[in-house]
């Protein structure tokens, strides 16, 4: 396990990126909210968190917000939702597109919230973890501000799970070495569980939803690395290998021979 930190991802602090990497995330964040798989693993969390009308919901590194938004329309009448981000650029975004529902968009930490302890009924925090340096910060963050009773609904890749097939197996292992340092917490998804008991959460429940991606394009808005499109900034790719890559997985998806899987967690718990 690494130490608390030291972790970095582009995702880290976004707001430090160039402006045209900060809008590529953004456009990112918007293609995994329209992708079916994205939706899937959404609906098992709702059903997790169940929102329910006249409930305070706090959706941490809500992005450009399309979460926090549709939380907000499910505790209509009397609910509100505090959607709260690191990145100030992400945030903006986020209250651009704000369509008028009990929605507070704030900058903050999440592990370190400014915000009284018991004060929400639920936490949603989508694919945050992994980018933090201190998750287990962060876990006991989420539990502090829930009230006793209320739930914290925590999802995330488990990126050791991702597997392909279609491409040369030797190629894709290059790959893979190259984009190490971006899967330095390769496992947060599967970790949750067992992170979330040791902050003293009851009722835990963790399920795996394995994601299925049978061409490039339908991979691409949550695998970057077989985007063609994608900046290569966060990533140092050896010379000549990001080509040979991605030839190779055109090859495979002009074949039908490309396909991908990826396991997200969906971990819930119940604050005593
Ligand atoms: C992969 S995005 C997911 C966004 C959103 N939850 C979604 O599912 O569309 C990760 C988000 O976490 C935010 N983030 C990173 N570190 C954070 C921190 N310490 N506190 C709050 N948000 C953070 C990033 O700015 C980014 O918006």
């Amino acid at each position: 396990m690494e130490a608390a930190g030291t972790h970095h991802t582009p995702f880290t602090d976004v707001d430090t990126l160039p402006s045209d990497e900060i809008d590529w995330m953004i456009g990112m964040l918007d293609r995994m909210s329209a992708d079916p798989e994205i939706r899937r693993v959404r609906e098992v969390a709702r059903a997790a968190l169940r929102p329910a009308p006249g409930q305070r919901l706090l959706d941490v590194g809500c992005g450009a917000g399309d979460v926090a938004r549709d939380l907000a329309a499910r505790v209509r009448p009397g609910g509100s939702v505090v959607a709260l981000d690191y990145s100030a650029s992400t945030i903006a975004v986020a209250e651009r597109r704000h369509d008028g529902g009990p929605v507070e968009y704030r900058t903050g930490d999440a592990q370190a919230l400014d915000l009284p302890d018991d004060s929400v009924d639920g936490v949603w925090c989508e694919r945050v973890v992994q980018h933090l340096p201190d998750p287990d910060a962060a876990l006991a963050e989420f539990a502090r501000v829930t009230r006793p009773g209320g739930r914290v609904c925590v999802i995330d890749t488990d990126w050791q799970s991702l597997a392909l097939d279609g491409v040369r197996e030797e190629l894709y292992t290059e790959v893979l070495q190259a984009l190490g340092g971006l899967f330095t917490k390769a496992a947060t998804g599967r970790s949750l569980r067992r992170r979330m008991l040791a902050r003293g959460l009851g009722d835990l429940a963790a399920t795996p939803v394995t994601l299925f991606f049978g061409t490039p394009e339908s991979a691409a808005a949550v695998l970057p690395f077989v985007d063609p499109a994608a900046p290569t900034g966060p990533v140092t790719w050896p010379e000549g290998l990001r080509e040979r890559w991605l030839a190779e997985v055109e090859r495979a998806g002009a074949a039908g021979e490309f396909l991908a899987v990826l396991t997200i967690w969906v971990a819930v718990g119940t604050v005593r």
